[in-house]
């Protein structure tokens, strides 16, 4: 059984990178988690992926004039690393064209909300201030538009009365722990693929989402 190095990508507390990393190591997964790398010195998800016992690197942003030569260190990592597929999560910036280009159709993110709807920020407080009933997270493969890459999977639940942002906040953390090392792991049996920007299941076009409904999140 062929095993597809993974790289993760964080800025933050990174329960993604860990969801994705512990899903990897069961005897059977077909992905492991050659490496996390991360923007900045103090990301918490640095301490769970030593506990994890995975490689880690910071490649400092601050340290850079500018976008590019950040980006251009940040690919760099990556390639060193092996990996052959690189998740972003929880990973705070935005990448150049060039960058995207370089990783084409083997870089992912996870959004908090239904895409295409709320691109960008705030995802939580502006599906609740619009009065949706349905909310969510988005695996998706990364193009040079912010957030607007083909998606692959999301997880779903229902909005209650009186939900506030941080309770949406962890309820969609719980789905995006199921859905992200779900992906990874189509990508890595061969079963999900993106070609010419279009994603494939199984060898057909994906028309849809693949969908996660968990009521014991939602
Ligand atoms: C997640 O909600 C993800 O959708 C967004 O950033 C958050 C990262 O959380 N891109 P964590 O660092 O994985 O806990």
């Amino acid at each position: 059984m062929t095993v597809l190095p993974v790289a993760v990508v964080i800025s933050g507390r990174g329960s993604n990178m860990e969801a994705i990393v512990r899903a990897s190591l069961s005897g059977t997964s077909r992905y492991r988690v050659v490496r996390v790398v991360a923007d900045r010195d103090g990301a918490g998800g640095l301490t769970r992926a030593v506990a994890l016992g995975i490689p880690t690197s910071v490649v400092p942003v601050k340290q850079f004039s500018d976008r590019a030569a950040f980006d251009a260190a940040l690919a760099a990592e990556l390639e060193a690393s092996g990996a052959q597929l690189v998740a972003l999560a929880g990973f705070m910036r935005i990448l150049s064209a060039e960058f995207v280009q370089r990783f084409e159709g083997k870089l992912l993110n996870i959004h908090p909300s239904l895409l295409p709807k709320y691109k960008g920020l705030d995802t939580h407080a502006r599906a609740l201030a619009a009065g949706d009933s349905e909310h969510g997270a988005s695996v998706h493969f990364v193009t040079a538009e912010l957030d607007g890459g083909p998606v692959i999977m999301q997880g779903r639940l229902r909005l209650r009365a009186g939900d506030t942002p941080d309770a949406v906040s962890a309820r969609v953390h719980t789905l995006e722990h199921i859905i992200y090392p779900h992906v990874c792991s189509l990508i890595a049996a061969g079963r999900i693929e993106c070609r010419a920007g279009a994603v494939f299941f199984d060898g057909a076009p994906l028309t849809e989402p693949l969908i996660e409904e968990n009521d014991a999140a939602a």
